[in-house]
């Protein structure tokens, strides 16, 4: 099973992210979900390619995406988490450091059937400016276009180059800044990509050590999530404990293992002097 919904997450990827680029070939449509938080024709697009693909498919599947669909279903074995462009300020103003990001997850309930975990089988990130398709199934490891994924072999965060960023959260802007401020005393570098997916990939493919963000949301994580673990790393809370599933925002601390706890304790130390 995870293989065929990998091998169909990778295609579904790559064709959205190639409709990405050619919608940057005209003007695009751009309005504000909220404050600073965009969406364009492409976003639109993009999922509606994907989620077409899956509902033809694998009919019983149900679907967690960033953008309102209405016709979609929420419930399945299989829960696929979408973000169909990643980075969509980036995106908008035409820079390319953007990604799409697929996960398909069997949901763990709780007695009352609310989801609380993700046990995500298939991830697929691909960023079509580089044409990197990074991909990762349970079990089977995690490649970018084809070449194994391991994180970073570094053991202390000296030398570490740490990927933040700010969110749109007041809250989770304060506490990245307060964090951002004291740890960029302790490391070699601070790198702001401004698509959390992307910086996922990064630290599974060891360009990054670690990346931190105080408000992320499921579709941001769940394919990124897969990959770190496939390639060695870790994933958790920012305080080090599991990830608190939350369609609202939530913490995501991501390393290569190695300096996960190091990370976690100055993070509860900032935030809590
Ligand atoms: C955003 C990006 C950004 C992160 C935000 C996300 P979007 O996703 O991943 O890096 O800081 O919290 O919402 O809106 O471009 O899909
Ligand atoms: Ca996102
Ligand atoms: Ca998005």
């Amino acid at each position: 099973m995870v293989e065929e919904v990998l091998t169909f997450a990778q295609e579904t990827a790559v064709f959205a992210g190639k409709l990405t680029q050619q919608k940057w070939l005209s003007p695009l449509t751009i309005s504000e979900k909220g404050r600073h938080d965009l969406v364009t024709d492409a976003d639109i697009a993009a999922q509606a390619l994907v989620t077409q693909a899956i509902k033809e498919r694998f009919p019983s599947h149900g679907f967690l995406t960033e953008e309102d669909d209405d016709s979609l279903a929420e419930d399945g074995d299989i829960i696929w988490i979408i973000d169909p462009i990643d980075g969509t300020t980036n995106y908008s103003r035409l820079q390319p450091l953007y990604c799409v990001s697929i996960g398909a997850a069997v949901p763990l309930k709780n007695e009352w059937g609310h989801v609380i975990d993700y046990d995500v089988q298939a991830g697929v990130i691909y960023d079509p400016s580089r044409d990197e398709l990074f991909s990762a199934g349970k079990g089977l490891g995690a490649w970018v276009n084809g070449r194994l994924l391991q994180t970073s072999p570094l053991n202390t965060i000296d030398d570490a180059i740490i990927g933040v960023d700010f969110g749109r959260n007041p809250h989770s802007q304060h506490s990245a800044k307060d964090f951002v401020l004291d740890l960029s005393q302790h490391i070699q570098g601070i790198r702001l990509l401004g698509s959390a997916a992307l910086a996922l990939a990064w630290v599974a493919a060891g360009r990054f050590d670690a990346y931190i963000n105080f408000n992320l949301k499921p579709w941001d994580i769940a394919a990124g999530l897969l990959l770190i673990n496939e390639a060695g790393g870790t994933v958790s809370d920012s305080d080090g404990t599991s990830l608190k599933w939350e369609a609202d925002g939530m913490d995501c601390l991501a390393s290569n293992g190695r300096i996960h706890s190091t990370l976690a304790h100055k993070i509860n130390s900032t935030l809590t002097n």
